[in-house]
């Protein structure tokens, strides 16, 4: 067996590393025999030289195994369906999705994040509820899958042991942006729920991890086949992140914004296509007999008479929200009350919007984290007046700020670009082609 050193030898050649060799190398690193600055030159190494296919498998398991999966159990014979998205700014589908699907007779164990650089985080997005518990085992779980269908979790100390360990270290150590590192990460954590099927949204643009196309299209394919080789049924759908997506980006007001889709009221035309795109996905993975079945209509109905949103209530109230809260959802989840507007200093169109800039002002505005131990504002927000190839006339707002504080105009940074001629800005749910 390679000792530690020739494992790491081995990736900077580029030589594609055995299974045994890498279980071997991850459970010493687990046991505390393998050093943090051995794992991270691997992980270097690894960046650097890639991983191949059997290699993100490997590491892929290696996540899974390192921690507790939830324990198979049959729920009256309903499937198990989650779906992933790789981060942006205003995504807020997750929090429509679960009530939503829950309604169709689909188990949805969502384990969500915490806000990652500049992008939002589904748990911190809820914790703008006061009262509201995320933090289960898998034996906890079990009760609210059965009563509701669906659980709002976050990640505890008994899940991916290894990812977590391994994601401190990449994050200082510029070793994050890697296809197979990434797929790893993700999988070894989604896979633990246990899962009949997968919907993953990788997103791609100006408020992505991966800006470009061909790079969201490389980290959906890595994704898609390492998740199959689990034995789950994947389907990926590629979202155009380079506008924050929907109305609102924040904690509390994207709570609102899903909230209000799931009263069924009109919400941004994005944000309800992207999210009824992967309600759809997730249905066809759940019941992959019924190829004819339209489950856009039915989804629909869902919304408008009022079950997805009754769902939601029950979700979030048995998972501790308090009564108060419940009442007072409209009140609670209201923005900060220093409002700056951000007007457009020309006429014509929407061309660019700086969607990591976007990311960052939140960040700003105390409603993302600088370091792990920053405290979240829940309040505060932007929301989107002019859409990306919308048209502007000079004075008008684009951007509206909610602060805690209060902002002068000038603070607030240089976030669109204007043109003179529309921007075509295309099809945004792409499905990956596999080929
Ligand atoms: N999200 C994760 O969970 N892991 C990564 O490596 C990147 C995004």
């Amino acid at each position: 067996m390679k000792t530690p050193v020739e494992v790491i030898e081995s990736k900077k050649r580029g030589e594609v590393l055995e299974e045994r060799e890498m279980r071997n190398f991850f459970a010493g690193y687990m046991k505390g025999e393998v050093a943090d600055y051995q794992m991270s030159a691997w992980l270097m190494a690894a960046c650097l030289k890639g991983l191949e296919p059997s290699e993100i498998l490997t590491l892929t398991k290696c996540t899974v195994e390192s921690g507790r999966c939830r324990p198979h159990e049959n729920y009256d014979g309903k499937p198990v369906v989650d779906k992933h998205s790789t981060g942006g700014v205003g995504d807020k589908p997750t929090i429509v999705l679960l009530p939503l699907v829950a309604c169709m007779g689909v188990l949805v164990p969502t384990l969500a994040g915490r806000g990652l650089g500049h992008t939002g985080g589904t748990v911190d997005k809820l914790e703008s509820i006061p009262g509201l518990f995320q933090q289960f085992t898998w034996e906890e779980a079990r009760k609210f899958l059965r009563e509701n269908g669906a659980i709002f979790m976050t990640q505890t100390e008994e899940v991916a042991k290894l990812d977590k360990r391994l994601y401190a270290l990449r994050d200082v150590t510029g070793t994050v942006d890697s296809v197979g590192l990434i797929t790893a990460s993700i999988l070894g954590k989604k896979l633990t729920e246990t899962l009949d099927g997968l919907t993953l949204d990788v997103k791609y643009g100006s408020g992505a991890f991966m800006r470009t196309f061909e790079d969201a299209e490389r980290l959906a394919l890595s994704l898609f086949r390492t998740a199959t080789s689990f034995g789950v049924r994947t389907e990926v759908l590629l979202t155009d992140m380079n506008e924050p997506l929907g109305e609102w980006a924040g904690n509390a007001v994207e709570v609102m914004e899903a909230v209000r889709m799931l009263r069924g009221e009109k919400v941004e035309e994005r944000f309800y296509n992207v999210t009824m795109s992967l309600a759809e996905s997730m249905c066809r993975l759940a019941f992959p007999e019924e190829k004819k079945r339209d489950f856009r209509p039915e989804l629909e109905k869902l919304l408008l008479n009022g079950e997805a949103y009754g769902r939601f209530l029950k979700i979030i109230s048995s998972q501790g929200a308090e009564k108060l809260a419940l009442e007072n959802l409209d009140e609670i989840l209201s923005p900060a009350p220093n409002l700056t507007e951000y007007k457009a200093s020309e006429s014509g169109f929407i061309r660019e919007v700086d969607t990591f800039g976007v990311g960052q002002f939140l960040i700003r505005l105390g409603a993302g984290r600088r370091v792990l131990t920053d405290r979240i504002d829940h309040k505060p927000g932007l929301r989107f007046r002019k859409k990306l190839g919308g048209k502007v006339e000079k004075g008008e707002t684009i951007m509206e700020v909610y602060s805690s504080q209060p902002l002068d105009a000038s603070e607030i940074p240089e976030l669109f670009l204007i043109g003179e001629e529309p921007e075509d800005t295309g099809s945004y749910v792409r499905h990956l082609k596999i080929s």
